[in-house]
């Protein structure tokens, strides 16, 4: 039976935080003045150990999970997460498994995650010119070691889209260069409304290019038109270059909230789950993970999390960032 929140939405995707580091230091996500050399990043007995994942994801499936969607951090820094991929993909029920990555090493790795069992791979850029791109990661690293990670992903037969974080003032002069590109390679690109996650990335919405703003910098030079949505609750809204058949999307968190079709719930790198990205708390399922507790039960509390949801953060949201902490993005995934 599945199980749905106060407001009737079913739990459908658990996206797996499997490690709060990251290569990257972008700006709007961990930026460097606050994870510096001394950051307290989290310790190896602190973080859920693959058996841990595996079993909350069992658990997860039986109340309707079908999509699990790994991220970090930079999940490809955790040692041995194709082998995890392998053990999820075993799991009766799960019908998905995806990955978001900076794109680093997926040169490295995009044999051994096809191989493993994932479907698609979603990469983050936020521009192609190689000063904007270090100005943004924050280090030293231009765009090149990601066009290969993409490019070897959809080699190796991956669906693979591109996420671009459009930032006024930083990366909108951007946007048109990576149309033509990725349009010519025929990569779907979606474009993300800058958000306020967590308490420090300094957030203001003067800051953010919404959707309707960039459809109308694309559609100048290269009309689109709307796609319906692939599933229920799709998060980008999609659109295809008249006459071809590539894509490009928009997630306008922000602008054009999609609260109420939100089937998701995050497990963090030391176990938490939480039932949206803003939140303050997560429900600490680690704890209960290390103790006696069987699977029936582990059932019941993650069912009794979800039935008191009522989580819709974006559609609440106003000009100001809220002062309240909310959860760090490299902790919880987005
Ligand atoms: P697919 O549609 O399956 O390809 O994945 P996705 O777009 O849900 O996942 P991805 O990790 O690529 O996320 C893209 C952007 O959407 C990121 O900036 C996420 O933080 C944001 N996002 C994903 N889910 C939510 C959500 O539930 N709420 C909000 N506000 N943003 C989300
Ligand atoms: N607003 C919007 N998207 C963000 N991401 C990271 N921080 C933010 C933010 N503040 C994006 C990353 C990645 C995805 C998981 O979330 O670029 O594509
Ligand atoms: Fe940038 Fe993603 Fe790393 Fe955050 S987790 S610093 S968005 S690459
Ligand atoms: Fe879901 Fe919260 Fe995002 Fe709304 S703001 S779509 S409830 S994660």
């Amino acid at each position: 039976m599945p199980v749905v929140d106060r407001l009737y939405r079913p739990l459908k995707d658990l996206r797996i935080s499997v490690t709060d580091r990251c290569n990257f230091r972008c700006s709007y996500c961990m930026p460097k003045e606050i994870f510096g050399q001394d950051y307290p990043f989290l310790k190896r007995e602190e973080i859920l150990s693959f058996e841990e994942i595996i079993r909350v994801a069992k658990v997860a499936s039986t109340l309707g999970v079908e999509k699990i969607r790994l991220t970090g951090g930079e999940p490809l820094l955790r040692k041995g997460v194709s082998e995890l991929i392998s053990q999820l993909n075993r799991i009766e029920g799960i019908r998905y498994i995806t990955l978001t990555t900076n794109g680093v090493y997926l040169e490295k790795y995009a044999e051994q995650l096809k191989q493993a069992g994932i479907c698609r791979v979603n990469v983050s850029l936020d521009s192609l010119d190689p000063e904007i791109f270090k100005q943004i990661n924050d280090m030293n690293i231009g765009p090149e070691p990601v066009l290969k990670g993409i490019l070897r992903a959809k080699e190796t037969g991956l669906e693979v889209k591109v996420n671009m974080v459009v930032k006024k003032g930083v990366n909108e002069s951007q946007v048109l260069p990576m149309v033509q590109f990725f349009k010519e390679k025929e990569i779907a690109l979606r474009f993300i409304e800058f958000m306020d996650v967590g308490s420090t990335n300094g957030w203001d919405l003067k800051d953010v290019l919404t959707k309707k703003e960039l459809h109308s910098i694309i559609s100048e030079k290269y009309p689109i038109e709307p796609v319906n949505p692939t599933y229920f609750g799709e998060v980008a809204k999609r659109y295809r270059y008249v006459g071809s058949s590539s894509e490009v999307g928009f997630i306008s968190s922000v602008s054009e909230t999609f609260c109420s079709s939100c089937t998701r719930a995050r497990l963090s790198t030391d176990g938490k789950i939480y039932t949206c990205l803003f939140a303050s708390e997560g429900f600490d399922l680690k704890s209960l993970l290390r103790s006696s507790v069987d699977d029936s039960e582990l059932k019941q509390v993650l069912m009794d999390v979800w039935n008191k949801r009522e989580d819709r953060y974006s559609e609440l949201r106003t000009e100001k960032s809220e002062k309240r902490k909310k959860i760090e993005m490299s902790y919880i995934g987005g």
